[in-house]
């Protein structure tokens, strides 16, 4: 399994660094326009292959032909948001990179699955979708498994439990139209409805809302990349090893929750092919209603990427 990291700035270092370190690809290749930033990364993270104890199969280049034949190609070359930015302010910048980039990729990895992540994220996965020509089970974007780790560990924060207790999902936009489900919502296998009055479960799901505000408005300078990284490298393990776990996704939907031919976050099972299947829960009336609002939210944003 070859995995190519496309920009290797925050997240895609990072990245890189947890897939090799979990040794979940047999080669991992990064690349960047910035010349000699990917080969030095990529050299420093073999170098810490012997204190940390994993095999060193990481490089670094700005030549798309030594990713050829990549397996999954993990896209997060882009702008990140800069304090008082939105997601959106990235559209027009970024669907340059992701043209160009989704081009390139396409033509020395026919066959990929790509993962993306650039923002605004929902936008940039129907825009890799369209200009790759992939079929859509190979085109998906990462942001559910991170929206829904934050509200898993801002949960476990307010309860005082382990985060590996908490399980938890949001779907819908990478945004304001996140959608959580507390239903669903379990610690340690008890109901999180039964656990936290509504204002708390209000308040956890606004601070998951704003999530990665929360950490823009800290650092002043770029946005987050430690659980982003984690989230990505939870989607490679499920598609590298075909192990057809649930996910959070932004993934295609072709009528799935009466939402058809658009890209939104939706809970699907992964594996070699890329979605095997979208995943239908059992959702009430209002998540319903929330889920199809991000979608058109999500549909009318597409459009305008023909302006820009
Ligand atoms: P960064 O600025 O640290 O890294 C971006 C890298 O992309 C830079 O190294 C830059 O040289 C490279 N780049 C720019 N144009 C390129 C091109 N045409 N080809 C190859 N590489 C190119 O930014 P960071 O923090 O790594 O974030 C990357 C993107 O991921 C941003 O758009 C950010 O908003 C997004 N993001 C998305 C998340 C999600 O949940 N979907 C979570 C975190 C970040
Ligand atoms: C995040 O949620 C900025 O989308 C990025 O951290």
């Amino acid at each position: 399994m070859r995995v190519t990291v496309v920009g290797s700035g925050f997240v895609g270092a990072t990245a890189a660094m947890r897939i090799v370190q979990k040794g979940l690809a047999d080669d991992v290749v990064m690349i960047d326009i910035v010349e000699g930033l990917p080969q030095g990364l990529a050299l420093d993270m073999r170098e810490s292959a012997p204190v940390e104890g994993f095999e060193p199969n990481v490089r670094g280049t700005n030549d798309y032909a030594d990713t050829a034949d990549s397996d999954l190609v993990v896209i997060t070359a882009g702008l990140p948001r800069q304090p008082g930015m939105s997601r959106m302010d990235l559209l027009g910048k970024n669907a340059g990179i992701m043209r160009d980039v989704v081009r390139r990729v396409a033509e020395h990895s026919p066959s990929s699955i790509l993962i993306v992540v650039t923002n605004p994220l929902d936008e940039m996965t129907f825009l890799a979708a369209e200009t790759s020509g992939f079929p859509r089970e190979r085109v998906m974007g990462m942001a559910g498994v991170l929206d829904s780790a934050r509200l898993r560990y801002f949960v476990a924060e307010e309860l005082r439990v382990s985060p590996t207790k908490v399980d938890a999902m949001t779907l819908g936009s990478h945004g304001e139209s996140m959608v959580p489900l507390p239903r669903q919502a379990t610690v340690a296998g008890r109901p999180l409805i039964e656990l936290v009055d509504e204002g708390t479960l209000e308040r956890l799901y606004e601070r998951t809302r704003e999530g990665g505000a929360e950490i823009v408005g800290l650092l002043k300078k770029g946005s987050a990349y430690y659980a982003p990284s984690a989230a990505i490298a939870q989607m490679v393990n499920a598609i590298a090893g075909d192990t057809g776990e649930v996910l959070p996704v932004c993934a295609w939907c072709t009528g799935q929750y009466g939402i058809e031919d658009v890209y939104v976050g939706v809970p699907a099972r992964l594996g070699r092919a890329g979605v095997r299947e979208i995943v239908e829960l059992d959702l009430n009336g209002d998540e319903l209603a929330a889920l199809r609002a991000a979608a058109e939210g999500i549909r009318s944003k597409c459009s305008d990427l023909a302006q820009v």
